[in-house]
């Protein structure tokens, strides 16, 4: 599988461009991530672009939500490495997080929500103005964007990470692909 062939499939699947974004928002995080820990950057984000892939598919049941995912991405040709990490970022199905790479697509798919969450929120709506301290301020003001679930984007401690690098890397990856991402 290449990522043109990866995108192409995301974009047959949901219709949702928001949707599609936070998936392209994953994908260039998690290989900031990769390249952060000598990782192989193409299986990361290719991990991160597809692991919503069967969200409208399912139609928001959790329960089939990343099973259907796991197998569309294994029709792609993604690894077992890759399948399992999306299998496991949906916690309904109680499949432990075992590799770093399950614990990386776990915390940067919160991670994205809470950037776009802060961006929207500025005067101009873009990324480009936003530092780490305005994302870490909303990230501790609990009634901002209370769905973020925030313990999910802390277990960046889990990939030897300080919030503060976890968000600033985050920041600058999405940074890079803001026209992309509409912000
Ligand atoms: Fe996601």
């Amino acid at each position: 599988m290449n990522r043109k062939e990866a995108l192409e499939s995301v974009k047959a699947n949901v219709g949702n461009t928001n949707l599609v974004k936070h998936m392209l928002a994953t994908e260039v995080i998690m290989r900031a991530l990769a390249n952060r820990f000598g990782e192989d950057e193409e299986e990361w984000g290719l991990t991160g672009l597809l692991h919503d892939i069967d969200m409208e598919l399912t139609g928001g049941d959790m329960s089939s939500h990343s099973k259907l995912g796991a197998d569309l991405a294994r029709e792609l040709g993604a690894s077992e490495t890759m399948v399992h990490a999306i299998l496991c970022h949906n916690e309904a199905h109680g499949i432990p997080r075992e590799t770093k790479l399950d614990k990386a697509l776990f915390c940067v798919d919160t991670l994205t929500g809470l950037i776009v969450a802060v961006a929207l929120v500025r005067p101009d709506k873009k990324l480009a103005s936003l530092d780490v301290k305005s994302v870490k301020k909303k990230f501790k003001e609990k009634s901002f964007a209370a769905g973020v679930n925030r313990e999910q984007i802390s277990l960046c401690s889990e990939l030897g990470l300080e919030l503060n690098e976890f968000i600033e890397l985050g920041l600058v990856a999405m940074q890079e692909i803001a026209s992309e991402l509409g912000l």
